[in-house]
C-alpha cells in the first residue's frame, strides 16, 4: 500500500514555528519518524511539502494515479481553499485531514475547514500523533474495500 502524506505552507517551519502549539519536532523528524511507523504496518510513505496552492492540487491529482491513501495537512489553506476542497473532491483516492494543533480550540478562522466535508476523516489536536492514526485509518479503510 503506498501513502502520500502532504504537507501544506508554513509547515516546513515546524520546530521552529510557534512552538507552544506545534511542538518542537522538525519537519524532517516528524516525517523519519513517520516513516518508521508505516513500515511497521507495510505501507510506503511518500511525503511531500508544498507552499503554494497549486502545487499542492497538481500532487493530488498526481496521487490519484498511484497512491491508495492521502494524509494531508493543508495548513491555513484548510480553512478557505476551495480550490483544494475540489482537488480532494475530485480524486478518488480517499483523504484523512491532519492538523497538529486543535483548531476548534483556536481562533475562530479556524474552527471551520472547508476540506472536512470531502475528506474520508479527519485528526486534529493530536500532534504528530494524528499523523500515525491517519495511516492506521487508511491502512484499515484500505483493507476492508480490497478484503473479499
Ligand atoms: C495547522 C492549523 C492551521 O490553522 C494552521 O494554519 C497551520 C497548521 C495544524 O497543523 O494545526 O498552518 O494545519
Amino acid at each position: 500500500m503506498r501513502i502520500l502524506v502532504l504537507n501544506g505552507p508554513n509547515l516546513n517551519l515546524l520546530g521552529q514555528r510557534a512552538v507552544d502549539i506545534y511542538g518542537h519536532l522538525s519537519l524532517k523528524d516528524l516525517e523519519a519518524r513517520l516513516d518508521e511507523y508505516a513500515v511497521k504496518l507495510n505501507i510506503h510513505v511518500t511525503c511531500q511539502q508544498f507552499s503554494g496552492e497549486g502545487q499542492l492540487i497538481d500532487s493530488l491529482h498526481d496521487a490519484n494515479g498511484w497512491a491508495q491513501g492521502i494524509v494531508l495537512n493543508a495548513g491555513a489553506y484548510s480553512h478557505y481553499s476551495y480550490a483544494l476542497r475540489d482537488a480532494v473532491e475530485a480524486i478518488s483516492v480517499p483523504v484523512i485531514e491532519v492538523h497538529l494543533s486543535n483548531i476548534s480550540a483556536r481562533e475562530p478562522f479556524r474552527h471551520q475547514s472547508v476540506l472536512t466535508p470531502v475528506c474520508a476523516g479527519c485528526i486534529h489536536g493530536l500532534g504528530a500523533l494524528g499523523y500515525e492514526l491517519a495511516l492506521n485509518a487508511l491502512e484499515a479503510l484500505f483493507r476492508t474495500q480490497t478484503s473479499p
